[in-house]
């Protein structure tokens, strides 16, 4: 048994919607690897239940996992928007949030996150950022401002498979995103901020 084996047998189950839809994942989609899974997705969950968020935006939907796992943390009067560029991940998406129990609450937008973020209405409690690594200091640069005070950035993928201390890596352009936008949040005084080594690297970013 390896560690991960070892964990997932000592958390909490992943639903059966879920293990669904990660199987799903893996039978229909190129680079399935990018759903959050089981860990992580008990993780967001839990998260989600300790901030208590009424407003939510996730940038990156992918297959929906994840805006599934925050969605079924998140308190009754909440709700929560998620945006994906994929345009051919809209119907799929629009039948997973449909058929779950926050039909209502799950808003699917269809597009760029940096066009989409600024025509949304802040202030958002919670964040999670898992689009395009090229543009996480993009991002970041959008939501600071539309944060409520107190709210939290979470970003995942920030470690990046410890390319980021690896110098023998070529720093290619995603590589290089993550690691602009490591440095600009350790270096911004508006932010607390954690880095959790839990798969690629989630950081925990708090709006003082
Ligand atoms: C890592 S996956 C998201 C995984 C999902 N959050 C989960 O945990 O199950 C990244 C997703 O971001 C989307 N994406 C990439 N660039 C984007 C952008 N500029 N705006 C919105 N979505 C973007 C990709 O199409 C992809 O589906």
């Amino acid at each position: 048994m390896d560690i991960d084996e070892y964990i997932a047998e000592h958390i909490s189950e992943e639903p059966e919607h879920l293990r669904r839809l990660y199987r799903q994942t893996y039978l229909r989609h190129l680079y399935p690897r990018m759903c959050s899974g089981h860990l992580q997705g008990r993780l967001l969950k839990m998260l989600t239940q300790m901030i208590r968020p009424r407003r939510i935006i996730e940038l990156g939907a992918f297959t929906g996992y994840s805006a599934l796992c925050m969605a079924e943390g998140m308190p009754a009067d909440a709700e929560l928007h998620t945006i994906e560029i994929n345009d051919e991940m809209a119907d799929e998406l629009a039948q997973t949030f449909g058929s779950s129990p926050w039909a209502d609450r799950i808003h699917l937008h269809i597009g760029d996150a940096l066009d989409i973020i600024p025509r949304l209405d802040g202030p958002w409690d919670m964040a999670f950022i898992d689009a395009n690594t090229r543009s996480y200091s993009a991002y970041y640069e959008a939501l600071v401002p539309r944060m409520a005070p107190g709210g939290y950035i979470l970003a995942d993928n920030t470690l990046w498979d410890a390319h980021v201390v690896d110098p023998s890596t070529s720093r290619d352009p995603q590589t290089a995103g993550i690691l602009a936008f490591n440095d600009l949040v350790a270096a911004d005084p508006r932010v607390e901020k954690v880095i959790l080594p839990l798969r690629d690297g989630l950081t925990l970013i708090r709006i003082i």
